[in-house]
């Protein structure tokens, strides 16, 4: 590896090291410190994951001069800065929670820092941009410490987010990485091919994360590398937001015991929007399941859903079975 990278891999080592010092010892922090207990993180989980925060004053300037680390090109290139007019670089993240996002070999690559207080002028999660080491559609976060329990347990959890990682793993649920917004990527899924082939979508319960969930399902499955399930949380909930007002027990249940195979997370999923009381919504909704319902190879499986149907909606089932094959052909 060039030594600009093992460069910019220990700005952000130090860097890291930095913000959280600041979140856990410094009055600067205090604020954020509280946030983050008042959202049920304990010092040691903030430990852990090396939770800082990055305050509203310049600082790093300096404290890499101290360090002996400065170098202007390294810094313009680390995407810890911003880079205002050629020969000034201001600190890209201001007064946000870091969650420092760390390689499979658990070098951290970039940042991603949350405000306090939600605003809509601003985003809520800011993350470093593409860098010569930190590449988003590769990165899983998480992935580093998950690792040896997705091995063990032979499956992967997949959330959306930093928090529903966080928490899940204080609940129990240790094999789990966040894609960290709402799009899979192929490189995402590959990896998480080379260890497992066995994963729990378990995106978050509102709108978008069933969309998610649908998405996810459209580039796992046709890898045929994983057998697939997926958790629809309660209440729209999203994980973290669900062990926070139903606790880890709770939790734990959830995901052990009502886990849907995709075709039935599609029988839900596809009822959102139509009023199922009108025929041809119906007739719309019962398409959309034969589609899914046809790249089904099983052949249990697909009587069963085929029974389903056929007794929710009174249809015959020979035709149902028909219309099955012909779409089955398109699908193969
Ligand atoms: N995300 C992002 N940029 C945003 C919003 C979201 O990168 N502006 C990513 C983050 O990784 C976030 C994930 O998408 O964790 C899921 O988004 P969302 O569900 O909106 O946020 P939460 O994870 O629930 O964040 P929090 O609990 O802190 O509100
Ligand atoms: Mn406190
Ligand atoms: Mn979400
Ligand atoms: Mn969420
Ligand atoms: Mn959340």
């Amino acid at each position: 590896e060039n030594s600009s990278n093992s460069k910019i891999k220990q700005l952000y080592e130090q860097t890291a090291k930095l913000y959280h010092h600041i979140l856990v010892n410094t009055k600067l922090g205090e604020e954020a410190l509280e946030y983050l207990h008042q959202r049920g993180m304990t010092d040691e989980i903030i430990n852990d994951f090396n939770l800082g925060f990055a305050p509203g004053v310049d600082i790093l300037e300096t404290f890499y001069k101290e360090q002996d680390i400065y170098d202007y090109q390294i810094l313009r290139k680390s995407g810890i800065f911003i880079e205002r007019q050629e020969g000034k670089l201001v600190e890209r993240f201001n007064e946000r929670v870091i969650y420092p996002i760390r390689d499979e070999s658990g070098k951290t690559i970039a940042f991603s820092g949350r405000l306090l207080k939600n605003d809509p002028q601003a985003p809520k999660y800011l993350n470093s941009p593409e860098t010569p080491i930190f590449n988003k559609r590769k990165v899983l976060f998480n992935l580093d410490r998950a690792k040896g329990q997705i091995r063990r347990n032979k499956e992967v959890f997949l959330f959306e987010g930093f928090m529903d990682v966080i928490s899940a793993s204080v609940a129990g649920v240790e094999n789990g990485v966040a894609s960290m917004g709402t799009s899979l990527t192929d490189e995402q899924v590959y990896s998480l091919s080379r260890i497992s082939n066995r994963m729990v979508v378990c995106y978050d319960g509102d709108t978008p994360g069933q969309n998610a969930t649908k998405r996810a399902l459209e580039i796992v499955e046709p890898t045929g590398n994983f057998t697939i399930e997926v958790i629809d949380i309660p209440e729209k909930l999203d994980p973290d937001e669900y062990i926070r007002k139903y606790g880890a027990v709770s939790f734990k249940s959830v995901v052990d015991n009502q886990r849907l195979s995709p075709i039935e997370f599609y029988l839900k999923y596809f009822e959102n929007g139509r009023n199922m009381d009108n025929e041809s919504e119906q007739a719309e909704y019962i398409d959309d399941i034969l589609n899914e319902l046809a790249k089904v190879k099983d052949s249990v499986q697909r009587e069963l859903f085929v029974n389903r149907i056929s007794d929710r909606f009174n249809l015959d089932k020979r035709g149902l079975e028909q219309k099955l094959v012909t779409l089955t052909n398109k699908v193969t």
